[in-house]
């Protein structure tokens, strides 16, 4: 936090006392650098101003001068307010959301909540639905970063810049450069304020750790397409699954969105719904070909029922890879490892039902990968994904790498053609 008042009353007090800047160090238990930026106007930790009023006999000036400083950074805080917009109505998810306001309002400790899910299953919609509505019990602010754990063509973000990013939405325009020191400063700031902070599209445990908040009054909501096992094993964190919305609320989506309100059409916009898989993303890109393209909703089932359905789906996305449903999942392929995406082609070629069948360790990956989900009677492989995966993964391999051993891996290498890897949009 940085105050140039603070930093001259300091050092007029010490000129006044006639110590030098070392001195003064000494006196109070730092290095002569932090003196030198304390006199430039870095306000420091409670312990070293208290220190710093004793020995320059400030009379609790400083000490006072430090506290108006946090409550005017405190006001700054109260205008943070990063969220992006929320979708207009939210349908089918009442239950999730209800379980975040009783999870995540602020307490006597911190709680983390993990959105997980796959591509396009709503994940971000809802914590932003949800944060814009709790906004009122996080008087000290609203924090959102996108970690970009996949956003098509681009890294994840580090912690390093992410940490940056969130300070100086904080009103902290003085950066440390270590890690380790912007991740205490972080920790400073948000200690005793009751900030929520919603991390969007989280890579892994490593990325999210160093943003958590180690006071007591914060809320943390991330959302991941992987379950970041490691932040419910440290940290406490508890996860939510979204499934995919109920057929009844996916229909009504359609509706809504192009505008449909024949109660006659309902059983055709619960045939869309179905070949959409429910999905939101796909749901929208649905909507758009029938507000872009012109098409009907007799045509609109037509083509969802033929071999192109991605491709028109992908087309409505024009010029936007993030809200195209195929550049989606090729973002996901990036952590399959090659057994993992061998098994997933089979699976896609074969229909789902033999998924249930799989023993647990060869579907694990593709259950923590999200290609596979939880759904009424066991767990799925979507149709949509299953197309994908045939179309843009490529030809089913003739032997499954998954059941090998290694070295029987190795020797039918020649023979078995790889499944290709697949470039990021
Ligand atoms: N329940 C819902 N009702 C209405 N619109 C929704 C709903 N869920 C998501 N949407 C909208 O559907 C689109 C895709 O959803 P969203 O971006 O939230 O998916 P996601 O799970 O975050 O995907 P990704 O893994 O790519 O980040 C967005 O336009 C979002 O606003
Ligand atoms: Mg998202």
């Amino acid at each position: 936090m940085r105050n140039p008042d603070f930093g001259n009353t300091v050092r007029l007090l010490r000129l006044r006392r006639k110590m030098t800047q070392p001195e003064l160090a000494d006196a109070v238990n730092v290095t002569k650098f932090w003196i030198s930026k304390i006199e430039h106007g870095t306000v420091p930790h409670p312990n070293t101003v208290a220190a710093l009023d004793s020995v320059l006999g400030a009379e609790n000036n400083l000490i006072n001068q430090a506290r108006r400083a946090r409550t005017e950074l405190s006001a700054h805080l109260r205008h943070t307010a990063q969220l992006p917009s929320a979708p207009p109505l939210i349908y089918g998810r009442r239950h999730e959301l209800g379980a975040l306001h009783s999870e995540l309002a602020p307490h006597h400790r911190t709680p983390i909540r993990v959105l997980t899910g796959p591509a396009g299953i709503g994940k971000t919609g809802l914590a932003v639905t949800w944060a814009h509505d709790a906004t009122p019990s996080f008087p000290d602010g609203v924090l959102y970063s996108r970690l970009h754990g996949h956003t098509p063509g681009r890294a994840p973000a580090t912690a390093h810049d992410v940490l940056a990013d969130l300070i100086s939405g904080l009103g902290v325009t003085d950066l440390p450069n270590s890690q380790d020191a912007r991740e205490a400063l972080l920790k400073t700031l948000l200690a005793d304020k009751k900030v929520l902070l919603v991390l969007d599209d989280a890579d892994s445990t490593k990325q999210v750790r160093p943003l958590l908040p180690g006071g007591h009054h914060c809320a943390v909501l991330i959302t991941s397409r992987r379950r970041l096992s490691g932040l419910s094993i440290r940290s406490s964190a508890r996860h939510l699954q979204l499934a995919r919305l109920p057929i009844s609320s996916a229909a009504d989506m359609l509706a809504g969105l192009i505008g449909e309100d024949d109660a006659e059409q309902s059983p055709r916009l619960t045939r869309l719904a179905e070949l959409l898989d429910c999905l939101p993303l796909a749901i929208h890109a649905a909507a758009e070909l029938v507000h872009a393209h012109g098409y009907g909703l007799g045509e609109l089932i037509a083509v969802m029922e033929g071999p192109t359905r991605l491709q028109a789906l992908d087309l409505a996305a024009d010029d936007d890879p993030e809200a195209s449903l195929s550049a989606a999942l090729n973002a996901s392929a990036q952590h399959l490892s090659a057994d993992a995406t061998a098994l997933l082609i089979e699976l896609a070629h074969r229909g789902d039902q033999m998924v249930d069948a799989l023993p647990v360790n060869e579907r694990r990956e593709l259950l923590r990968e999200k290609f596979l989900v939880p759904g009424d009677g066991g767990v799925q492989l979507p149709s949509l994904v299953a197309e994908w995966a045939k179309t843009v993964l490529g030809p089913r391999p003739v032997h499954r790498p998954a059941r090998e051993t290694t070295a029987t891996a190795d020797r039918d290498a020649v023979e078995t053609k790889p499944p290709r890897r697949i470039a990021v949009a």
